[in-house]
């Protein structure tokens, strides 16, 4: 994507994330936003989540302290994320499988990793997915110092835009710790999820596709991580139960956009 067009998303997703804070922006964004850096006038006032100042209907970031975990108004889209790459020969393997699936998916990557392995940063921007920032070394960022996590976030972007020209517009913190001093330090949409495979816990390839069709919604943000070889073993099952359930898959950026990705119902979930 162009720079400009890049920078237009960053603000769209940032006023999104604005939408969605019924607190404000003032707790979540520091005096030197990025809509200050892009010479624009101040955020609009919070308003109330869902709608636009002006009172229209806007997608619905679902978000609690600052957390978007699930985008309604995205009626039929799932967004697939990978955390915790890259790996130097999983990550190629799910790219490959995507690639035939013709999915896109969001992997954050941990900087370290990537200034490892920057072919598969380039393989993973090639095709046409969405990279976020998940921290230098995968560090509890609620335990350092606010200094320390501005230089995590930093070095990963620079790692990131040393390969493929360009920086994340979206962060997920690791191990899912954040307060709100570790988001006031964030000026992009903080991604958390709704739909946890558990994949990490060693999970069967079954018990992996099965949490993650069974739960998802229009709108879900599911959890992965390709550096498990049973993830990778159960994406395509995951993308066949979902697709047979009427879903559609985007990246993160996508599904903050609110569009929806097709008119027709999506199929409950069987089950509970
Ligand atoms: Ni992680």
């Amino acid at each position: 994507m162009p720079g400009g067009a890049g920078i237009d998303l960053r603000k769209t997703l940032f006023g999104l994330a604005c939408l969605a804070l019924v607190a404000g922006c003032t707790t979540i964004v520091p005096a030197e936003g990025p809509e200050a850096r892009h010479g624009d006038e101040a955020a609009a006032p919070a308003a109330r989540p869902g709608y636009a100042a002006d009172g229209t209907l806007q997608p619905w970031v679902e978000t609690s302290h600052g957390e978007i975990r699930r985008v309604s108004g995205a009626e039929g889209c799932v967004a697939l994320t990978f955390d915790d790459g890259p790996h130097p020969t999983l990550t190629p393997r799910l790219l490959n499988l995507l690639a035939e699936e013709n999915v896109h998916a969001t992997f954050f990557l941990v900087g370290q990793r990537a200034q490892e392995w920057p072919d598969v940063v380039r393989a993973i921007s090639a095709g046409g997915h969405e990279i976020g920032n998940h921290s230098w070394n995968h560090a509890n960022l609620t335990q350092l110092e606010n200094s320390a996590i501005t230089r995590q976030l930093a070095m990963t972007d620079a790692a990131i835009f040393a390969i493929i020209g360009r920086e994340p517009d979206i962060v997920r913190l690791p191990y899912d710790a954040g307060s709100p001093r570790v988001l006031s330090l964030i000026d992009r949409p903080v991604i958390f999820w709704d739909i946890d495979t558990l994949d990490w816990k060693a999970g069967s390839v079954g018990e992996i596709v099965d949490s993650a069709v069974r739960r998802a919604w229009s709108g879900s943000i599911v959890l992965m991580h390709d550096i498990h070889a049973n993830t990778v073993s159960a994406v395509r099952g995951v993308i066949d139960g979902l697709r047979a359930r009427g879903f559609e898959f985007v990246t993160v950026s996508e599904l903050l956009s609110g569009r929806p990705c097709r008119v027709s119902t999506v199929v409950a979930a069987a089950g509970p």
